[in-house]
């Protein structure tokens, strides 16, 4: 007997980040296959003005070059490898096009792509880093595409930055937003959000020490979607909480407990 889908959507946080290199085409295909109910990216804006998945601010740590990516452009990030770093796993057509997915820095415009070719619907979850320093660039960059390759009613834009979210509701006013939280600021703690945001996006360190905030969250009539949620035990807490969704490094293990509880 099959077990039920458990209501709580599963989101792979970076792709299936666990065992793929994070932002990369393997990573999503591999969560897509996995059972997840949609993909988590960060874009960041290159030098030529193209939208990329990339976390951190530099690309060291996750490729083999040096230096910002707002400093680089688009060709030259195409030239670095990006998948070595993180050990094989298995992500495979032939040799060739499996290493090119795990290896080549992704655009957004790609993985939009990626995600409206899948075999069945997964929604998007786009989140913007710094983009105070671009002065609307990434937004509007970001809404040119969404534009281009519309995915209705299956995209979402997060962000840390109210200003950001802000920018976003000005340009596309029906794209529901996810206000991101690493604490709880006091006056975020009844459950209220910076306007025109549905969905309240806190850390699982919140719900550790702050259960009580999913149903003050609800009562404002916010959605409630919490990062990193890869433990079991985190996992457990959410299912009881009564979230709407997780963002997970592991969506094929999370989905899995989720529906078999
Ligand atoms: O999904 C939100 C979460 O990704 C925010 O943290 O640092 O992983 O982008 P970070
Ligand atoms: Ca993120």
């Amino acid at each position: 007997m099959t077990a039920a889908r458990h209501p709580i959507r599963v989101i792979a946080h970076r792709g299936a980040s666990e065992d793929a290199p994070e932002h990369s085409l393997a990573a999503y295909r591999k969560a897509i296959t996995d059972g997840a109910d949609g993909l988590e990216c960060d874009v960041r804006l290159t030098a030529d003005g193209h939208l990329v998945c990339v976390h951190d601010r530099r690309v060291n740590r996750t490729s083999n070059g040096r230096g910002a990516v707002s400093a680089l452009e688009l060709a030259q990030l195409a030239e670095l490898d990006f998948g070595s770093w993180k050990a094989q796993a298995g992500v495979a057509e032939s040799p060739d096009s499996a290493d090119r997915e795990r290896t080549t820095v992704l655009t957004l415009e790609r993985l939009l792509r990626l995600v409206a070719d899948a075999d069945r619907p997964v929604d998007l979850a786009i989140e913007t880093k710094h983009p105070t320093r671009w002065a609307g660039q990434v937004e509007e960059r970001l809404l040119r595409l969404l534009e281009r390759h519309p995915l209705p009613g299956r995209v979402q834009v997060m962000s840390f930055s109210a200003r950001s979210l802000r920018r976003v509701h000005l340009g596309a006013p029906g794209l529901p937003t996810v206000y991101l939280m690493q604490l709880l600021l006091p006056r975020h703690r009844a459950g209220r959000l910076p306007p025109g945001n549905r969905i309240a996006g806190p850390s699982i360190r919140i719900l550790r020490r702050d259960p009580g905030y999913v149903a003050r969250a609800h009562r404002s009539g916010h959605q409630v979607q919490v990062w990193t949620v890869d433990e079991p035990v985190d996992v457990e807490l959410c299912a009881r909480l009564g979230v709407d969704a997780v963002i997970t490094n592991r969506p094929r293990t999370v989905r899995h407990q989720l529906d078999r509880l």
